[in-house]
C-alpha cells in the first residue's frame, strides 16, 4: 500500500482527484468506481475544476459506484445517486449511458446485484476505485464480518453506520436499514484502488486497516491483499499512523523507487 499524508482537506481533495485525473488521461475510456459520503466531495469539486479549466474529457469514462440504500428512489434527496448527480455527474460531460449507480428502489435488488455485477464484467472491470472508509473500517457498506470473497448483495447497516449517516436525515428512523454495495471480492478485482480518508474522527480505523491485521472486523483491511492500493490522507486521518516517517520519505523518494521498478 502506498501511503500519501497531505497537510489537509483541501490538499488531500486536489492531490486525490490529480491522481484520478492522471489515469483519465493515460487511459480516455478508464472504467472508475466511485464513492459517495463527505470525504469525497472536495474531490469531485477538483475534478469539475479540471473539466471546466482544462478540459479533462469524461465523455469516455464508464462509472460504477459503490452502493446505494435500499428503499431510496433515484431522485429521493438523501440516496446516493442524487447525491452523484448533483455532487458531480451533471457538472463534467459524462455519459449517462456510462453512468452505473446501484438501484436500491426495486422489487428485486438481490436480482439487481447480479445484473450490476455482470455490467461490470461486460466493462471489462474497474481500472481505478475510489473509496472514503466508515468509523467501523467499512469500504462500500461491507460492514464488519463481510467476506472477503463477497459480491454485489444487500447488506444490513451496522448500528454505527446508520448513527453517522443520520446527520443527512430529518431523524435516525429514517435511515435505511439495508444497502446493496459491492463486494470486498468485487473491490479487490478492481487493477487499482484509491481510499480517501480526512478528520481525527477516522484516525483511529485508518491506523487499525493499514498497519493493523487483515480481518474482516474492519473490512478495509483488504485493501493489505490488493497488489496497486493508494491511500491519500489528510494529517489528522493519519495522526495514529506510527510509521509516518517511513511513507512520507516513500512519497517524497518516489522517483528512486519508480526507477527501480521501471515504472
Ligand atoms: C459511500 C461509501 C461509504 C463511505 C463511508 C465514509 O459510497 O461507500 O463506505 O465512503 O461511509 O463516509 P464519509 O465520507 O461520509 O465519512
Amino acid at each position: 500500500m502506498e501511503i500519501i499524508i497531505t497537510s489537509d482537506y483541501e490538499d488531500m481533495s486536489r492531490v486525490s482527484a490529480e491522481y484520478i485525473a492522471r489515469e483519465i488521461k493515460n487511459k480516455h475510456d478508464l472504467v472508475l468506481g466511485l464513492a459517495t459520503g463527505d470525504t469525497p466531495i472536495g474531490t469531485y469539486k477538483h475534478l469539475i475544476n479540471l473539466h471546466n479549466e482544462e478540459g479533462l474529457d469524461f465523455s469516455k469514462v464508464k462509472s460504477f459506484n459503490l452502493d446505494e440504500y435500499v428503499g431510496l428512489a433515484p431522485l429521493h434527496v438523501n440516496s446516493y445517486n442524487y447525491f452523484m448527480r448533483e455532487n458531480f455527474f451533471k457538472h463534467v460531460n459524462i455519459n449517462q449511458e456510462n453512468v452505473f449507480v446501484p438501484q436500491g428502489h426495486i422489487d428485486d435488488p438481490e436480482q439487481f446485484s447480479f445484473w450490476y455485477e455482470s455490467q461490470i464484467q461486460k466493462a471489462g472491470g474497474i481500472d481505478l476505485q475510489v473509496l472514503g472508509i466508515g468509523r467501523d473500517g467499512h469500504i462500500g457498506f461491507n460492514e464488519p464480518g463481510s467476506s472477503f470473497a463477497s459480491r454485489t448483495r444487500v447488506k444490513a447497516l451496522y448500528k454505527q453506520t446508520i448513527e453517522d449517516n443520520a446527520r443527512f436525515f430529518n431523524h435516525i428512523d429514517e435511515v435505511p436499514r439495508f444497502a446493496v454495495t459491492m463486494g470486498i471480492g468485487t473491490i479487490l478485482e478492481s487493477r487499482k484502488i484509491l481510499l480517501i480518508a480526512n478528520g481525527r474522527s477516522k484516525a483511529d480505523v485508518v491506523a487499525q486497516f493499514i498497519e493493523g491485521p487483515v480481518t474482516s472486523q474492519v473490512t478495509a483491511s483488504a485493501l493489505q491483499l490488493h497488489c496497486y492500493a493508494t491511500v491519500i490522507l489528510d494529517e489528522d486521518a493519519a495522526s495514529k499512523l506510527t510509521r509516518k516517517e517511513y511513507y512520507n520519505w516513500v512519497r517524497d523518494n518516489k522517483h528512486m523507487v519508480q526507477k527501480r521498478v521501471g515504472r
